[in-house]
């Protein structure tokens, strides 16, 4: 059995997946180095450093002598995964992290990747036709793998993808970003003198405060000093923009940035829970002024945690909500919906988020009701396109703690989404537009129970049968000379 390691490494034109999600995440930037450890043909050394970013790599069999040394940020991009030897396998992630100055990213191929590739077993893997040894990772196995290599716990940025980080902070910092909803600065409604002539400064505050639902410490905020010292204290301060801006919406953001935090403490459940002392500095202040201590903060994010692993809260919590479209099996939002959700569904959508990390291109969120699974599936052009097609979708079992990846790209029947406005929150750029398309879907009779028009053909043949097309958001009668839309 001859295996042949070098042939398995690809020359690309786009960067790899590893590569761009963490360039996505900011991890990879021109603020660092990037050292890709068993690079290949260095396809992805070339695109980083073609956008400005210090890159380098080294490759046993395709570059054994450039110099390895180390980096910020290396990458270990598909290379667990072709070596067939356990202990070598273990070594080249060691070697890695060794020149891993602040992040190791580690990507592999997935169980999910192991359909309609024939091969001869071999050691834990597979000796494909081509003579390549492929190992293929289950999620958690590949998590617990690093982790028993390394010893340190690392995060899951997408299936079959991990970072690991040097600075235990810094992961919790990722962690909590990623459930961090994004929200807009409340409106200033009436003017006021020590508001216009501390402008600036009441823009630090204000944004301060959207960003993090609480007044900042004075060494967080240099502008905060300055109207401390202007107007007494921080809070005084504050009540000006309170007075300025009619004070609505701030207790809003109070509300979302207290679910926000809670959703992370309940996740950081998954990994060891860290302790208060290894949490960033200001996620140590936002849970002193949320919750008063850490342990309070915890036991209030454990029965949020408790409540997400029970079939009837989740139902409750689903049946409750006012995103989202709920049908007998499950309740679906859009992703951009998901951190508006009622926060037990956002821990039960977390704790799927978790173990797959983010899934590229998909965009609505399929939260089951009946099982304890969570989908993530990909409608491409859901703004353009009133009906849009399903073309992927991955599931990630919540019991088994299995992750399942299904391509539909070329299924000749596909589900098609209807009555988009569901999916997302009020707010949603092109809302009133998808609405305005299901008002005029009711009224010509096309979303009556009983008619099928679940999948793409059925809804072709309905449209055909009533004599309608469908262009961008807009119902049309068919003319007799009417072409089918593309
Ligand atoms: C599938 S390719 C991946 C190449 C590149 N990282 C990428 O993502 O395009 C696997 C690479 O791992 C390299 N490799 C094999 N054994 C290795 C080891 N022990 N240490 C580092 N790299 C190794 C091979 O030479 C091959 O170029």
């Amino acid at each position: 059995l001859t295996i042949l390691r070098a042939k398995t490494a690809l020359r690309r034109h786009s960067l790899s997946r590893p590569a761009a999600r963490a360039v996505a995440d900011g991890i990879i930037s021109s603020e660092v180095s990037v050292f890709d450890y068993g690079c290949g043909h260095g396809s992805d050394v070339r695109l980083l450093a073609s956008q400005g970013i210090k890159a380098s790599g080294w490759d046993p069999a395709l570059a054994p002598d450039s110099p390895k040394h180390p980096a910020e940020v290396v990458i270990l991009s598909y290379v667990v995964n072709v070596i067939e030897n356990a202990q070598e396998r273990a070594e080249a992630l060691k070697r890695a992290w060794e020149l891993a100055r602040s992040v190791l990213v580690v990507a592999a191929r997935g169980l999910w990747d192991v359909r309609g590739i024939a091969g001869q077993q071999h050691e834990d893997g597979l000796v494909t036709r081509a003579g390549t040894f492929q190992k293929f990772f289950e999620q958690t196995e590949l998590r617990n793998w690093i982790e028993s290599c390394l010893g340190v716990q690392p995060v899951a940025a997408g299936p079959g993808l991990f970072y690991v980080f040097r600075d235990s902070g810094r992961a919790q910092g990722y962690l909590a970003s990623r459930f961090r909803q994004r929200l807009a600065v409340p409106r200033q409604r009436q003017a006021d003198v020590l508001f216009d002539r501390y402008r600036p400064a009441f823009d630090g505050l204000m944004s301060f405060f959207a960003e993090r639902g609480r007044l900042p410490r004075a060494e967080e905020l240099p502008a905060a000093a300055e109207l401390s010292h202007e107007l007494g204290s921080i809070r005084r301060a504050f009540a000006v923009v309170r007075r300025v801006t009619g004070g609505e919406g701030w207790e809003d953001i109070v509300r979302k940035r207290v679910h926000d935090l809670l959703v992370y403490i309940a996740l950081a459940k998954f990994g060891r829970r860290p302790r208060f002392s290894q949490l960033p500095q200001d996620l140590q202040y936002d849970i002193r002024d949320f919750f008063g201590s850490y342990t309070a903060a915890c036991e209030t994010a454990d029965r949020l945690l408790f409540g997400a692993g029970k079939k009837e809260a989740v139902e409750e919590a689903c049946q409750r909500s006012a995103l989202g479209k709920l049908t007998q099996n499950a309740l679906y939002v859009h992703a951009s919906a998901v951190p508006m959700l009622d926060p037990l569904l956002r821990v039960y959508e977390g704790s799927a988020r978790v173990l797959s990390g983010e899934i590229p291109g998909a965009n609505i969120v399929k939260l089951h009701r009946r099982r304890a699974q969570v989908s993530y599936l990909t409608y491409p052009r859901f703004d353009s396109m009133g009906h849009p097609t399903l073309t992927g979708g991955v599931t990630v079992n919540l019991a088994r703690l299995e992750i399942d990846q299904r391509d539909y790209g070329s299924w000749p029947n596909p589900p098609v989404l209807h009555r988009k406005e569901l999916f997302v929150a009020p707010g949603y750029p092109r809302r009133d537009m998808f609405a305005r398309l299901t008002a005029a879907e009711e009224r010509a009779g096309l979303l009556q129970g009983g008619l099928l028009i679940g999948t793409a053909l059925d809804w072709a043949s309905a449209l055909k049968d009533r004599g309608f097309v469908v262009r961008g958001h807009r119902l049309q009668r068919r003319s007799p000379t009417a072409q089918p839309p593309a």
